[in-house]
């Protein structure tokens, strides 16, 4: 490489071994993209990386383990949630987010790609989860990073938690005695889709930080989800509604069914009473990606799931 050649661009990644990260990973290592991978157990990631991919050990909940990881890197992806680790997950969040900004301004990070939730900030009932996620993305952008932020209701795809959550009580219950939620409105979004805004979002010229909604083309409800999918799966369901049935008492049936942690899973489902659709669809001015609608995505999870 000649002087006044610079060197090519270096991503990195985090989240890797999660969901949505270990498929990015798959898109940018298509793209013969130089990424960097920061893992908290480097043996999770699969064995046949690319050899543009390198991986570092690392946790965000160190900041000694953050600032090598940076050097040299462009643009950083923030796949990552502390869900898991208990009650005081937003606060374990917050401090992750707070080392990863500081970490990627001092090492002249031009741009992190953050991927988190929809929901209403002015809502005092929003639940923890998605206020954290919400919070996250504040504390990216307060860095002093330029900042793009996806905010994405239920990532349909074999395999996402939350997707994961509709499936089985489908599944496994014919059924189902539901609280309120299920009259609650959401943008679902196809794990394509969601690839595509993020691979997409390196490409965006430089400017002010943004906050991106995503979600289908379609509206529906929590109920109407369950039966879309049903229907898919050839499965005959009934939902009944009971309104006076706490969200409380609804999480812990809902915890039995379902295969996530049960950690995970209540915050989840915490979020169920929540409306979580696109309100701003500036996204659809910025990229060229028109997101699929909910039947077409979930039959593309179902033909996934076969083969
Ligand atoms: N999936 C969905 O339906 C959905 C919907 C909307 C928004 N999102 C957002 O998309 C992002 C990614 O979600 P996902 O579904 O891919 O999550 P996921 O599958 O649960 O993956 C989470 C990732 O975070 C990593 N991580 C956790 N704690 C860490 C730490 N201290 N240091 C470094 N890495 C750590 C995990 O690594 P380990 O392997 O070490 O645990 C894992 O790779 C999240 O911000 C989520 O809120 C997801």
């Amino acid at each position: 490489m000649s002087e006044s050649e610079s060197p090519p661009p270096l991503v990195l990644l985090t989240g890797a071994t999660g969901y949505i990260g270990s498929r990015l990973l798959t898109g940018l290592q298509d793209q013969h993209i130089n990424v960097r991978c920061l893992a908290r157990s480097p043996d999770d990631l699969p064995d046949d990386l690319a050899s543009t991919t390198e991986v570092f050990q690392g946790d965000v909940l160190k900041p000694d383990s953050l600032s090598e990881v940076m050097t040299g890197v462009t643009t950083a992806y923030y796949l990552i949630h502390l869900m898991g680790s208990g009650a005081g997950f937003q606060e374990l969040d917050r401090e992750a987010a707070e080392n990863f900004g500081l970490a990627a301004k001092a090492a002249g990070v031009q741009r992190i790609i953050y991927m988190g939730g929809l929901g209403d900030e002015s809502d005092p009932q929003l639940s923890p989860h998605l206020r954290s996620r919400h919070e996250v993305g504040q504390i990216l952008c307060s860095s002093g990073v330029e900042t793009i932020e996806f905010r994405a209701s239920v990532v349909i795809g074999n395999g996402s938690l939350s997707f994961d959550l509709i499936q089985s009580l489908t599944n496994r219950l014919p059924v189902m005695i539901c609280p309120r939620w299920l009259a609650t409105p959401t943008q679902p979004i196809a794990v394509s889709d969601v690839l595509d805004y993020l691979l997409a979002a390196r490409e965006l010229p430089p400017g002010d930080s943004r906050i991106f909604e995503i979600g289908s083309s379609d509206v529906v409800t929590y109920g109407e989800l369950i039966q879309i999918y049903a229907r898919l799966k050839g499965l005959r369901r009934w939902l009944v509604s009971v309104p006076l049935l706490t969200p409380y008492l609804s999480s812990l049936w809902l915890g039995l069914v379902t295969p996530a942690s049960a950690e995970v899973g209540r915050h989840l489902i915490e979020g169920l009473k929540n409306p979580t659709v696109v309100k701003d669809d500036s996204a659809l001015d910025a990229f060229s990606i028109r997101p699929l609608g909910v039947e077409q995505a979930m039959r593309q999870a179902l033909e996934e799931e076969q083969s």
